[in-house]
């Protein structure tokens, strides 16, 4: 899915199949600074790659680190080589986004390091960083010898951390900072302060409360690791021994995210409700994460849930789900999820101790109340807590995100009210779901993965036209604008006709053909390189395209026995969010019930010359004529063919594309698709 202003979804009505967690946030920008500050190399496992790792991995870089990448996805590796304590860099401007777990232990180590070593550090973010507090920790860090200038606004970012060689801090008394705002001034302290603890112990005091503990958990559990054995009194005092010193455990395996498991156990909760229950791999009954308590209030809100190591299992259990009252200070983020479940339950959801809310990506408070709202739910607000009453009646909703990741996929869930009784079911439009990507960029497609939606309900865009008019083009373009699945239903044809090659099989042997086309083991995936095709497990990405296997696609898309083998493959591109399919008989044949019919077209002449630069650029000498020719016998012989002539579905809109842009073109479709959907335009933004 490419950067898209919405994401519409369908009415969605069940859950089941596995979903596979990508890596923790916290544990991964953690490891990583551990990483960047120990001696020697260290191999992470399972990272998390997301907006806010990426910021941290810059960072490292930037300050001299070795790093290397070795694959995205499940099983990537990357090889952090530490600085082993000591500068390598000594100025350095570093912009780290809207990522709380970088700039705050990235302005303890930072200010560390240039109080005693030496240097000049710049750190700022997005404006919404610059509105996140970091007060508390300047405040911990003057006391202590370290030059921190706020550069806008007191007590937040961007600062400015300096200092001179040979500078001593002054760790004989504890360092006192405060814990009820944000624990990641205390976590921050923690990672930083190694770096001055080799001749004497220091030792941290917190004022106050001491919010989100569990994340201190995990700094502690993360600092042993690398061979730091932290002495805790209680959650007050924390005490770093003399002598310690960053140890890589050479590798590491970053778990699944906690608080990003919480939407699939919400999930199962609302709509795994047939034999299967929703399974979640990387996070389980070992977890180290504070958010893997999501699960008891989860049960106490009707979810059945099994787990073991680094998995969890979830049912529908009580239904409609129980309204409760909570104190949330332990799992901050995942209690959002906790607010969106509240619009299934019988009654209402009191959530307390949720003031961090406030100064989070957004004042989640407010955005979760008013996002609430419109899907028809009463809420009640207050300083540190929400009150949520399920609707009446559901809404139609326009979802805005605030540019928070969590607000997206939390109100995704939004889209099962159909099983709480709408009628009809509600659609829900996520507007800018690519915020997602601050910890979760394939939260959407993992959704789709296990969601299930009727057919009926999934909406269908079909593009038909004749050969070469630039309908392939147009339904990719229409469908990554839209976030929607793609049927390039030729594909289907040619990589029969490929097949039957391989197999040595008859051009006329019908029944043959149809066995081969009813079997085919066709997949479809995304390289950097745009779209990819493999046929029996063998990459044909270019194979499909050559003229030679249009030929034999138009032969054996003329029998019938072929077209109706391929015709089930075809309906099972039908899933949520939306399909676009493009082909001759999409909007005729396969989907005669499709939202939008599209027919494009354009003057023989005007496709000649398409296809004739197309080949000239891929180095294929091609003749502008015999071209023209050929899809005028094309045309033929596919207008006038017995089965599925190619011709327009009568209530199909015809788009003549022979003096338009493709980006004209998909803008053209995109505003006939607004007009049949249950939203007006988006919102400026
Ligand atoms: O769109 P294309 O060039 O990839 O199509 C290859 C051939 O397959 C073309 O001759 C038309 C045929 N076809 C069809 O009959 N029905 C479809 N839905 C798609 C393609």
């Amino acid at each position: 899915m490419y950067d898209i202003p919405f994401l519409d979804l369908p009415p969605l009505n069940g859950a089941s199949g596995t979903v596979r967690l990508p890596g923790s946030k916290s544990i991964s920008n953690r490891v990583l600074l551990l990483a960047g500050l120990a001696a020697g190399t260290t191999a992470l496992h399972d990272l998390l790659d997301s907006d806010d790792t990426r910021v941290m991995l810059d960072a490292l870089r930037a300050l001299g680190c070795g790093v290397r990448d070795d694959a995205t996805g499940p099983g990537r590796v990357v090889h952090v080589t530490g600085l082993g304590g000591r500068l390598a860099v000594h100025e350095a401007k570093l912009f780290l986004g809207n990522a709380g777990t970088a700039m705050r232990p990235l302005a303890a180590a930072l200010a560390v390091l240039a109080a005693t070593q030496g240097g000049r550090f710049e750190l700022s973010g997005v404006p919404r960083m610059h509105e996140r507090p970091i007060g508390d920790l300047v405040d911990a860090l003057r006391p202590l010898g370290c030059t921190v200038e706020e550069m806008g606004t007191p007590g937040y970012p961007p600062l400015r951390l300096s200092g001179t060689a040979g500078g001593r801090l002054a760790t004989a008394l504890p360092i006192r900072v405060r814990g009820d705002v944000s624990s990641q001034f205390l976590t921050a302290l923690l990672l930083a302060l190694p770096l001055v603890a080799q001749d004497d112990d220091v030792v941290i005091e917190v004022e106050g409360e001491l919010i989100s503990q569990p994340y201190i958990a995990i700094t502690l559990a993360l600092l042993a690791r690398f061979g730091i054995g932290v002495q805790r009194d209680g959650w007050q005092r924390f005490t770093l021994p003399r002598g310690s010193a960053y140890r890589t455990p050479g590798s590491l395996y970053v778990e699944g995210d906690a608080s990003s498991a919480s939407y699939f156990v919400a999930l199962g909760a609302i709509a795994a409700h047939g034999g299967a229950p929703l399974r979640i791999e990387g996070v389980g009954s070992d977890s180290i994460q504070g958010d893997i308590r999501f699960v008891d209030a989860a049960q106490a809100m009707g979810a059945q849930v099994k787990s073991g190591p680094g998995w969890l299992e979830v049912h529908r259990g009580r239904w409609p789900l129980a309204g409760i009252a909570l104190d949330c200070k332990h799992i901050p983020d995942a209690a959002m999820t906790l607010a969106v479940m509240a619009l299934y339950a019988d009654g209402p959801t009191r959530l307390s101790g949720i003031a961090s809310w406030r100064v989070k990506e957004t004042d989640r408070i407010a955005a979760m109340a008013a996002e609430l709202r419109k899907a028809g739910a009463a809420v009640v607000e207050g300083a540190d807590f929400i009150e949520v009453t399920p609707p009446v009646q559901w809404h139609d909703a326009v979802i805005c995100t605030y540019d928070d990741h969590r607000m997206a996929m939390c109100l995704s869930l939004a889209a099962f009210n159909g099983l709480a009784g709408a009628a009809p079911a509600r659609a829900v439009r996520i507007l800018d779901p690519r915020c997602v990507a601050k910890t979760f960029p394939d939260y959407f497609e993992s959704l789709f993965a296990v969601a299930s939606a009727d057919a009926a309900a999934v909406p269908v865009i079909t593009i038909d036209g004749p050969t070469a008019s630039g309908k392939g083009t147009l339904a990719a373009a229409v469908a990554d604008a839209l976030g929607y699945h793609l049927l390039d239903s030729g594909a289907l044809y040619r990589a029969t006709g490929l097949a039957s090659q391989w197999d040595g099989v008859a051009a006329d042997d019908e029944p043959a053909l149809a066995r081969l086309a009813g079997l085919l083991d066709l997949r479809f995936g995304h390289g950097p390189a745009g779209s990819r095709t493999w046929l029996r497990g063998r990459e044909v990405s270019e194979d499909l395209r050559t003229e030679a296997a249009g030929l034999l696609a138009s032969r054996v898309s003329a029998l019938p026995a072929v077209r109706a083998a391929l015709e089930g493959l075809q309906l099972a591109f039908r899933r949520a969010p939306g399909l676009v399919a493009d082909g001759r008989d999409m909007g005729t044949v396969v989907f005669p019930g499709a939202t939008l019919k599209v027919f494009l077209t354009a003057s023989p002449a005007r496709r000649a010359a398409r296809r004739h630069k197309q080949l000239i650029s891929k180095g294929i000498p091609a003749n502008i004529d015999s071209l023209r020719a050929d899809l005028e016998a094309r045309d033929a012989r596919d207008a006038n063919r017995a089965v599925a002539p190619c011709r327009p579905a009568d209530d199909a809109l015809l788009l003549d594309n022979s003096d338009l842009s493709i980006e004209d073109s998909v803008q053209q479709v995109l505003a006939w698709w607004e007009q049949r959907r249950p939203f007006g335009p988006p919102p400026a933004r």
